[in-house]
């Protein structure tokens, strides 16, 4: 059974509905450079490099449209009876920069408009600081993350957030996925890694975890109301067969994303790094102020996506399955997604007890939904019956799940509006209650359709997701 007060709601980001990427001073990020699903997109996962290329078409540019948009967007979450709303602020709408001294006024303004809306809608805020879209400029002038000057970059755009919104916004998300910087260097963490080095990876991590740390530090400082959490892409690993090689090598597997919630919620690196650092040769210099700052400014909840479990094994002729940048071992009890992620219910409530066993804090499902292709009838009707069905499974579990004693304080589906993928940069790929009339090469009127699933969704709210 749900709380009373659990929060329903719904996800997006920034950089995937926005749009308006030139507009009122806002500086490029990341995805603004990024084009299309094509070979170079995946490519600028791991290196930014050839963007001094020219492409035809960039899906962040105009995207949905939510920054012209927002008020029509909100007003639908809320006849849909959503009670908590997450989206991330873009930071080179702030700085357009990264790294001046003064925010840019007119991004400010956007998320004053925005979130006062909210607010008297009585719509809970939940805000991602930074969800891939760290401004461009600082990849080019400064090596991202792999920088330690990023850290105070990014403080200085959390003061200014913290300060200007803490009447409207009281969870607050440091990284989105953070975990994602060992799979997309480039997206996640501002610099080229083309040789997949784990020295320059945890480099960056390092600097992230630190910054994180710090944002909590201030962001208590600033309203101890805050609840502010770490979030990693999440999912455990089945090992494919009960050899025990293959049950260590999934212990191994999920450790790359512990790591990151041991040092957020526990204040320390784990035991098992020191093995990693030393067996890839990564030469990190962890110093005494370090090991303060991370033991004194611990998360308050752990946010968390969740699409698919995954499949550790030791058997290198395994079929790989795609799913979330995270190639895994195929496996074969499951379906899959027209995107070849596949399809795991129960997996939500065994991540969640597994999380919550080691961590002990509480959980808040950010991310978790379909991605598919809709079509809209002769009658101008969505009828996605299969997004209701994957939700609903993974609703009941989530259920189940608060049966077994875990604290989870809400959940939000993602993209509760259609909106660009991250992975391919297509509009095809949706996951929306609301459908927005846009194809991928950026045709179409943008106008907003309710989908079949925003009227389930509607009553699964009214029910506190009982009788789904
Ligand atoms: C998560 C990201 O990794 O997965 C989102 O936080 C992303 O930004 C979501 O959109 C779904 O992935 P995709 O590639 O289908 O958009």
């Amino acid at each position: 059974m749900f709380t009373k007060n659990f929060l329903w709601g719904g996800a997006i980001a920034a950089n995937q509905c926005e749009g308006a990427y030139n507009k009122d001073g806002k500086g490029l990020s990341l995805v603004d450079v990024m084009p299309s699903i094509s070979e170079e997109r995946t490519k600028g996962f791991n290196n930014g490099k050839f963007y001094d290329q020219t492409f035809e078409y960039y899906p962040s540019h105009d995207s949905i449209d939510f920054y012209n948009n927002y008020e029509e967007d909100i007003l639908l979450l809320k006849e849909m009876g959503i009670k908590v709303f997450r989206t991330s602020i873009s930071w080179p709408r702030i700085f357009p920069n990264g790294d001046e001294d003064k925010p840019n006024e007119k991004g400010l303004e956007f998320y004053d408009k925005l979130f006062k809306l909210c607010y008297d809608n009585d719509i809970e805020l939940l805000v991602t600081l930074n969800h891939f879209d760290t401004p461009y400029s600082l990849y080019k002038n400064y090596n991202g993350w792999l920088n330690n000057k990023l850290i105070n970059f990014f403080i200085n755009y959390c003061e200014v957030v913290f300060k200007r919104y803490s009447k409207y916004v009281k969870y607050w998300i440091t990284f989105n996925e953070i975990n994602m910087i060992l799979h997309a260097p480039f997206l996640a963490g501002a610099f080229d890694d083309e040789n997949n080095s784990l020295d320059k990876k945890y480099k960056a991590i390092h600097n992230q975890l630190l910054a994180s740390a710090k944002a909590v530090e201030l962001g208590h400082l600033i309203n101890p109301k805050f609840q502010i959490g770490g979030m990693i892409a999440a999912a455990t690993y089945y090992p494919k067969t009960c050899k025990p090689e293959d049950v260590w090598e999934g212990i191994e597997k999920d450790r790359e994303a512990f790591l990151f919630v041991d040092v957020q919620a526990r204040g320390k690196y784990p035991a098992y790094a020191k093995k990693i650092f030393k067996e890839n040769n990564i030469k990190l210099e962890i110093s005494k102020e370090d090991e303060e700052l991370l033991k004194n400014n611990k998360i308050d909840f752990l946010a968390f996506s969740y699409y698919s479990s995954r499949v550790a094994s030791t058997n290198k002729d395994d079929n790989i399955t795609d799913g979330n940048l995270f190639a895994s071992v195929k496996n074969e009890y499951l379906d899959e997604s027209e995107w070849g992620w596949q399809i795991d219910p129960l997996g939500i409530r065994i991540v969640s007890n597994v999380l919550y066993d080691r961590y002990q804090i509480p959980l808040f499902v950010v991310e978790n939904g379909l991605g598919a292709k809709d079509t809209v009838t002769d009658s101008g009707e969505i009828i996605d019956d299969y997004r209701i069905d994957y939700l609903s499974k993974h609703i009941k579990e989530l259920s189940n799940t608060i049966e077994d004693g875990v604290d989870i304080i809400g959940y939000t589906s993602w993209g509760c509006i259609d909106l660009v993928s991250a992975s391919t940069g297509q509009m095809s790929k949706r996951y929306g209650y609301i459908y927005v009339d846009l194809d991928d090469e950026g045709n179409g009127t943008r106008k907003r359709i309710k989908k079949k699933s925003f009227y389930w969704y509607k009553k699964v709210i009214e029910n506190n997701g009982e009788n789904i």
